[in-house]
């Protein structure tokens, strides 16, 4: 039987890349985005490279409190058993927090942080019956360091990444074979990511730590079958962090702080 991987935000940027991999080696391929379009000619242009490959579509607004609840529904009702969740849908703002907008702010809460914890727990539950499956959290680089004129973006990153490495732990604890690997993308200039957060002139998309969507793409593929807990995306961002132990804080900071000004 073919394996399932549930992707959010899988029509483009990182989650079209990732699900390239899991298409090659024999996935069906499960997409939730909001743009209807977008979904269809997404599928239509990776039906032209994997045409044994199903992708089933649902178009959504994941910001809303309902959305996980409908997504498990979809998936249900359709007998489909997730072997791999991945969330990665997910949206950036930029400037000073009372500068930010209101509305958008608290679109990309309800998307990047409750969004996922309910697509989680209600997936998980699943996962944990069959004692089998893989929820793949996509946070960022920003989770480990303070990020000003990104508060927010950073802040709802950084709880992603503690609640997946946590409950990681949690699943060890009960000898379960469900996993969760966190994955902490550096900065990443070739998806919308950039121009929808208006960070266009952000010195950190030509910084020291930048990657590309195919590269956490494959990065991600790899430590998902390398069974790894957390990854840190980009080799250039994977070099720098190794160094984040031996540097005084202050360094660290202002870096980050030199980084996400504009040019
Ligand atoms: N780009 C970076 O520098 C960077 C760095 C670290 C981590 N990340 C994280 O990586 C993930 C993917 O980002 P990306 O760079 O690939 O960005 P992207 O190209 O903008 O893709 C974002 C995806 O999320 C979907 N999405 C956005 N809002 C949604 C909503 N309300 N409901 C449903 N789907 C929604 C989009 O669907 P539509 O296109 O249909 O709107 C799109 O498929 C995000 O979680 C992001 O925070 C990005």
């Amino acid at each position: 039987m073919m394996k399932t991987a549930l992707i959010t935000g899988g029509s483009c940027g990182i989650g079209l890349e990732t699900s390239k991999h899991f298409a090659q080696n024999g996935y069906q391929l499960l997409w939730v985005s909001l743009l209807e379009d977008e979904l269809q000619t997404a599928k239509q242009q990776l039906n032209e490279l994997f045409p044994k490959t199903p992708i089933h579509t649902l178009a959504l607004d994941l910001s809303k409190e309902d959305a996980a609840q409908k997504v498990h529904k979809w998936v249900n009702q359709n007998n489909w058993k997730l072997d791999v969740l991945i969330n990665n849908a997910g949206m950036g703002t930029y400037g000073f927090l009372h500068e930010t907008n209101w509305d958008k702010e608290m679109t990309m809460i309800n998307l990047n942080l409750l969004n996922v914890y309910r697509m989680t727990r209600l997936f998980l539950e699943d996962m944990q019956k069959r004692n089998e499956g893989t929820i793949i959290n996509i946070s960022s680089i920003s989770a480990l360091q303070p990020v000003p004129k990104m508060t927010t973006y950073a802040s709802t990153k950084a709880f992603i990444a503690h609640f997946s490495k946590s409950l990681n732990e949690e699943l060890k604890m009960q000898n379960s074979k469900v996993r969760v690997l966190t994955v902490l993308p550096a900065a990443i200039r070739d998806t919308n990511f950039k121009a929808a957060a208006k960070m266009n002139k952000v010195k950190t998309f030509e910084g020291l730590a930048t990657t590309t969507a195919q590269e956490v793409a494959k990065d991600t593929w790899n430590g998902f079958n390398k069974k790894k807990g957390v990854i840190i995306s980009g080799w250039k961002g994977r070099f720098l962090s190794a160094f984040r132990h031996i540097t005084p804080d202050f360094i660290l900071q202002s870096l980050v702080n030199r980084e996400v000004k504009e040019a």
